[in-house]
């Protein structure tokens, strides 16, 4: 037994609880973050933990710093204090080209005096923020940025509380003394995430994962930092000479050294590759590039390490650069232009959304000449003004967007962004309802930027898929007043085609002819092409299911709609209003009066069920089907098998030797079916019969 003044002394057994817990943390710890294969269920991780901490709390000696209870400390006081580095962190130099990569390359070789390839580590250059982590006897004892290379800022007790981070390393050979260097991040889904949730709390959002990471570090208090998503991933260590040191065996090499990292329990990147000469290096970039939207992670550029060791040490490091890894940059995804002009776009359903026209900029692989604003509070959010500087960003295949402005490179004549009071297409008044963020056009069908976008998006190919009429073709069929509602497309003639911008003969013959063939649409296509608002591809896919014919979707209440699939409270309401709308019924009809005929669509089991939302008790035995079966059936007619009998029952199957439930049920008044009324009411699945 240990004791101290003071405690009650700490059992053995104790001691050796509270040891087995926290080794089984940690080997969870490792399999939940650096093999990324977690063994057991986080309710039960949290199980663990809770229970060391009541251990700790009854034998407060028990407390070691690296005790995975003590990740979030108290306000360290030396949080931000000076953290010298040993040995200087350098930063990379860059290549912008393969020619560049290449004369690296032969650099490389010419100084090592070597004909053949070399062996390169290729790593994805992580967009984070760069540290350093000390390790003695295997436990954690100093975290710091990078700083100016030299001395940098201690962040301990921050990086502690980061699940990555192991607090004590695992395994046999952990070094009497270790320094990691790796990079903290925020994996992009962690950073959407959090961005909604701060956005929700009304509090100031990141511009992007880095920042967001940089913002958490930087945190005076280490709690705020614990409750942020930050990743640590590891690219480099320095083991410091020793004579009872076994690894230098093994530490010949990067890939190596990485290897025994991970076997420490630090978490490296899986996408590091070992490749042989420089064109592998090249292939290694473009399969990265490719890659680039669907990692996990934000990288701003691949690094190249020579990866024999011992040649690193010969070729050693220029100012402050090494001379044996470089940086191949992948295109910014973020980029500053200028602000030209706001202009106001009016979309299908009247939303009015401010655009930003910029100075074209090359951002994330493309030219970039608009960005949206998305609406007047993102305008007032970001201070934007016409003449501003503005940080542009572009990553994957969204839309480009304003981060931020550059306010100090504010012009004397920038001028603010008014909100339109009428529409700028029609001039219709402006809505805004209370609490909504988005202005809409009243205009309607009579605003020509909302019939435009109704009809491109009724040709458009997920809706009725006309082939010809494109969005220049709608743009001059609305210009020129030859088409206004939908129902007009189909009365468009060759003759009045012909004399429209680039329009031949045979283009306005095929046309014509592509909009005839559209007459027969299947239902849940029309539906959708009919641009109800909030309802999509798989809204209109539900709906014509669930109603089969478009009369039977046109007369239902908002509790019918209700009952489909992801219908809610809106869509139902949004539904209900656009059929209630004359001016669609209108069209609808106009539709039909030249010709258009919906399909009625199959509709499905579950919506023609009269069991659809009953509830429903089995009980005693069936002949034709096991319990499991008759529960399957009656769940895919949209039925809810419930295990006992109340007043809320629809109703009790009853087989053979049906006891105590039936019972129940007659006293209840529960509609009791036997085998046989259970099996018609189960193949009345379909009013059509089949
Ligand atoms: S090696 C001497 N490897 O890039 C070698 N750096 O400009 C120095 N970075 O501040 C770093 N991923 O934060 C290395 N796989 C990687 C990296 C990486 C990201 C960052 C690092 C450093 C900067 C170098």
């Amino acid at each position: 037994m240990t004791s101290a003044p003071g405690n009650p002394p700490v059992p053995d057994a104790v001691q050796a609880k509270a040891e087995a817990l926290r080794q089984d943390i940690e080997r969870h710890n490792f399999h939940y973050y650096v093999q990324d294969d977690p063994l057991i269920s986080d309710q039960d991780y949290d199980r663990l933990l809770q229970q060391l901490q009541d251990l700790e709390q009854q034998y407060p000696e028990l407390v070691t710093l690296d005790s995975p209870t003590q990740r979030v400390g108290p306000l360290a006081d030396t949080l931000f204090t000076d953290a010298p580095h040993a040995v200087p962190m350098l930063s990379l130099d860059n290549a912008f080209s393969d020619d560049d990569l290449r004369d690296f390359d032969r650099r490389v070789r010419e100084r090592l005096g070597l004909e053949g390839p070399m062996e390169y580590a290729c790593e994805p250059k992580l967009d984070g923020l760069a540290v350093s982590l000390l390790y003695s006897n295997g436990v954690l004892q100093r975290a710091a940025t990078r700083g100016d290379g030299t001395v940098g800022e201690d962040i301990t007790a921050n990086v502690r509380t980061i699940g990555s981070v192991p607090l004590r390393l695992r395994g046999q050979q952990v070094p009497p003394e270790l320094e990691v260097r790796g990079e903290v991040y925020m994996p992009k889904a962690a950073f959407e995430t959090l961005n909604r949730s701060l956005a929700a709390a009304g509090e100031k959002t990141f511009v992007n994962p880095r920042n967001a990471a940089a913002g958490s570090l930087r945190q005076k208090n280490p709690r705020i930092t614990a409750s942020r998503p930050l990743q640590l991933c590891c690219y480099s260590a320095t083991i410091a000479d020793s004579d009872s040191n076994e690894n230098s065996a093994l530490e010949k090499s990067h890939y190596k050294l990485l290897g025994l990292l991970k076997g420490w329990g630090l978490r490296i990147n899986e996408d590091v590759e070992l490749v042989q000469g420089i064109d592998a290096c090249l292939d290694y970039y473009q399969q990265l590039h490719q890659r680039r939207d669907q990692l996990p992670y934000e990288i701003d550029g691949i690094v190249y390490k020579v990866n024999d060791l011992a040649q690193q040490q010969r070729l050693g490091a220029v100012s402050r650069a090494p001379r044996w890894a470089i940086a191949r940059k992948l295109p910014a995804q973020e980029v500053t232009s200028r602000v030209l002009a706001v202009e106001f776009q009016v979309g299908r359903t009247g939303a009015i959304t401010p655009v930003a026209r910029l100075e074209p900029a090359f951002v994330g692989g493309v030219t970039v000449s608009n960005a949206t604003l998305h609406n007047m509070d993102e305008i007032r959010r970001l201070d934007l003004h016409v003449g501003d500087q503005v940080m542009i960003r572009r990553a994957g295949d969204v839309i480009p967007q304003v981060v931020k402005i550059l306010a100090e490179h504010r012009p004397a004549d920038a001028q603010a962004v008014i909100a339109p009071r009428e529409c700028p297409v029609c001039g219709s008044a402006v809505d805004q309802p209370e609490g909504e963020v988005v202005a809409r056009c009243s205009g309607g069908i009579y605003c020509p930027a909302q019939r435009r976008e109704a009809n491109r998006h009724y040709a458009s190919r997920k809706a009725l898929d006309i082939e010809g009429l494109g969005d220049k073709v709608v743009q001059l069929l609305v210009d020129q007043g030859l088409v206004k509602t939908i129902a007009g497309l189909y009365h468009l003639t060759v003759a009045e085609l012909l004399p429209l911008e680039r329009m031949a003969e045979k283009s306005a013959s095929n046309l014509v002819a592509a909009i005839d063939a559209s007459r027969q649409p299947v239902l849940h296509r029309f539906i959708y092409a009919l641009g109800i608002r909030e309802v999509g591809e798989a809204t209109a896919k539900a709906l014509a299911s669930h109603f089969g014919t478009l009369e039977a979707l046109m007369a239902a209440g908002e509790e019918q709609l209700q009952q489909v699939e992801d219908v809610g409270p809106i869509v139902a309401a949004h539904v209900r209003q656009f059929f209630r709308e004359p001016h669609n019924q209108e069209i609808i009809h106009g539709l039909a009066q030249a010709g258009v005929q919906w399909q009625a669509a199959q509709r499905s089991a579950r919506a023609e069920s009269p069991l659809n939302g009953k509830k429903v008790v089995l009980t005693g035995t069936l002949s034709a089907m096991t319990r499991d079966e008759a529960k399957e059936a009656l769940e895919a007619l949209g039925a809810k098998v419930v295990g006992s009998v109340s007043a809320k029952t629809d109703y009790l199957v009853a087989g053979e030797a049906a006891g105590s439930k039936r019972d129940k049920a007659e006293k209840l008044q529960v509609e009791i079916l036997d085998e046989s009324a259970f099996l018609h009411l189960l193949s009345q699945r379909d009013g059509s019969g089949d």
